[in-house]
């Protein structure tokens, strides 16, 4: 019998090149690739993963990587995932000031319908100075940032719920009259929508307006208190919100050639491209104050995990105890480390009872 909730599995996918490692030691540079992500996606799938997430980039990072300069645009991409799978959910990722929110619930809703309810939103405030100097778009201040996102979220779900041509929206941001979308999502009362803030803004909205939070727990003793403090704001507003870990997982059939593989794409971290992320950071948030330039370079962030099946397993399961109802995972080879972690680490969170 389990004590703890099964844990949803996700993939955060290689949709942007060189993801996640800021390194230019990488196995499959053309991972990005669309077919690359096709056999990734359908192998996914054939696992048992419950979801596929995108990054959303708009240009690289420079140096001799140019980090996440090639990528594809993630409704586009959400489109030809959902074609080619059968099960699997996919998400979308989008930054509010690029997308107007109509626009997304159109889209999304349509996405939904063709797909039988398998598609979700992922939104992003943003924090790249870079890309939206790049296009003429203002970010705005932390906090002006997380009004806007919560107006944003509503009017997202207003059109996505209220009956075609009944709902209308007025704030600072956002006017929207008699608004229409038809077909509806088939997913009821809508798909899922994630947020992965982490500042006292970020986090607020998450638990007002969203069902899912993704998070970077700097270790994994910390997620715990992360996971609660969320979902403690949530029940403050009678809500529920689940939590998903995003981790960067390295596998060695050894502790010793798991660390081996991890110093390898140390050493061959891109710094330019390191710094020029770091320098594009538009935060103001505290957000990433204990995350490593490792942490960055490893995953752009996301918390890394570097061990033997079991260990990792037991990281998993452990995050599970602390509340974590999901994991998002990426991988320095991504259809060599989806097969090992199919492989080796699933039987393992089957037997603790989580799978
Ligand atoms: C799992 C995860 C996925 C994210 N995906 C993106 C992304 O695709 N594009 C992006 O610009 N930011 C992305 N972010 C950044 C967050 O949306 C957010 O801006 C960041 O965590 C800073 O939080 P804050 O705004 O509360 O300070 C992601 C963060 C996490 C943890």
């Amino acid at each position: 019998m389990t004590t703890t909730p099964p844990i949803k599995l996700g993939l955060f996918m290689p949709n942007c090149s060189f993801s996640m490692s800021m390194s230019t030691y990488k196995p499959h540079p053309e991972e990005w690739e669309f077919e690359y992500n096709v056999r990734i996606a359908q192998l996914a799938e054939a696992e048992g993963f419950d979801f596929l997430f995108p990054s959303a980039r708009w240009r690289g990072m420079g140096g001799e990587t140019n980090y996440q300069g090639t990528n594809f645009e993630t409704f586009t991409w959400a489109a030809s995932m959902l074609q080619r799978t059968q099960r699997i959910g996919v998400y979308s990722t989008v930054h509010v000031p690029v997308y107007h929110p109509f626009l997304v619930a159109k889209m999304g809703a349509g996405l939904d319908y063709m797909s039988g309810g398998r598609w979700g939103l992922n939104v992003v405030s943003g924090w790249n100075q870079t890309e939206f100097k790049m296009m003429g778009l203002d970010i705005a201040d932390h906090a002006r940032r997380y009004e806007r996102t919560t107006d944003y979220i509503k009017v997202i779900k207003g059109l996505w719920t209220c009956e075609p041509g009944t709902f209308d929206f007025e704030s600072e941001w956002y006017q929207i009259h008699q608004g229409w979308i038809s077909p509806m999502p088939h997913s009821k009362p809508y798909p899922p929508i994630i947020n992965a803030g982490t500042s006292e803004a970020g986090r607020n909205l998450v638990a007002t307006e969203c069902d899912w939070s993704f998070m970077c727990p700097p270790s994994v003793e910390a997620s715990g208190g992360m996971v609660s403090d969320i979902k403690q704001r949530a029940a403050k507003v009678g809500r529920q919100v689940r939590c998903v870990a995003a981790l960067f997982l390295i596998i060695g059939d050894t502790e010793a050639a798991a660390e081996e593989e991890k110093q390898r794409i140390l050493e061959q971290a891109d710094r330019e491209a390191l710094s020029n992320w770091l320098a594009g950071l538009s935060m103001d948030s505290n957000s990433f104050d204990s995350h490593t330039l490792d942490m960055f370079c490893l995953s752009g962030g996301s918390t890394p995990l570097v061990g033997t099946p079991a260990s990792i397993a037991e990281a998993i399961i452990e995050m599970n105890r602390q509340g974590m109802d999901g994991v998002l995972l990426s991988f320095l080879d991504y259809y060599a480390g989806t097969q090992k972690f199919a492989r080796e680490v699933i039987p393992l969170l089957e037997k603790a009872g989580i799978r």
